[in-house]
């Protein structure tokens, strides 16, 4: 199978990006790891990318034109898909029209609920009895593009925002990958 080349965009942890990465390893896993670009140049999952030999950048995003840089490395590296896994940035309305249906993003709860930031902390203090994540397209509002997949988890009463983070990552690592294999069974 012919894959096509994806990048992946992050700006932490990079355990999502791990989790792609595997897949791919994957002989019928529709896309390869291409690129990895980060805007943060600590950015723990940039030792992966070393790690897996996959080209990476790091783009300094208070500078003017890092979105326009971006563009032309990723048009230049002819990828055709963007997954934003925990890429604490918004992109711009131009990037996002650029590169319109091929960004996916995957946001840690069930959405339409806690779009935004600091979900697991909301979701406690509203006693919540379920939490999950949603892998979905991104368009020009934050966390409301068609959803791809979602999955949900139980909260328990034991639960707090470090343990409830474990669980719904676990579950990340799961759908991330299913959805974009599900993204290329439908073309
Ligand atoms: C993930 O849990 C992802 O859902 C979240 O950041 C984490 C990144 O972890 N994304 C967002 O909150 C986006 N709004 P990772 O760097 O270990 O993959």
């Amino acid at each position: 199978m012919v894959k096509k080349k994806a990048c992946v965009f992050i700006s932490g942890a990079g355990t999502n990006l791990k989790a792609i990465i595997n897949s791919s390893r994957s002989y019928n896993f529709p896309i390869n790891v291409s690129l990895v670009i980060s805007n943060n140049k600590n950015a723990k999952g940039l030792i992966l990318a070393k790690k897996f030999a996959i080209p990476f950048k790091v783009f300094n995003s208070k500078e003017y034109f890092f979105e326009k840089k971006i563009l032309k490395e990723i048009k230049d590296k002819k990828i055709s898909l963007i997954c934003l896994a925990g890429y604490m940035k918004i992109l711009s309305k131009n990037f996002i029209k650029n590169f319109k249906g091929k960004i996916v993003n995957i946001h840690p709860s069930l959405l339409p609920k806690y779009k935004g930031i600091d979900t697991f902390k909301r979701m406690l203090k509203n006693k919540e009895i379920n939490a999950g994540s949603t892998v979905h397209y991104v368009n020009e509002k934050l966390d409301s593009g068609k959803v791809i997949l979602k999955k949900s988890i139980s909260i328990e009463k034991t639960d707090n925002e470090i343990t409830l983070k474990k669980k719904v990552q676990s579950i990340e690592y799961l759908i991330f990958s299913e959805a974009i294999r599900k993204i290329y069974l439908k073309n």
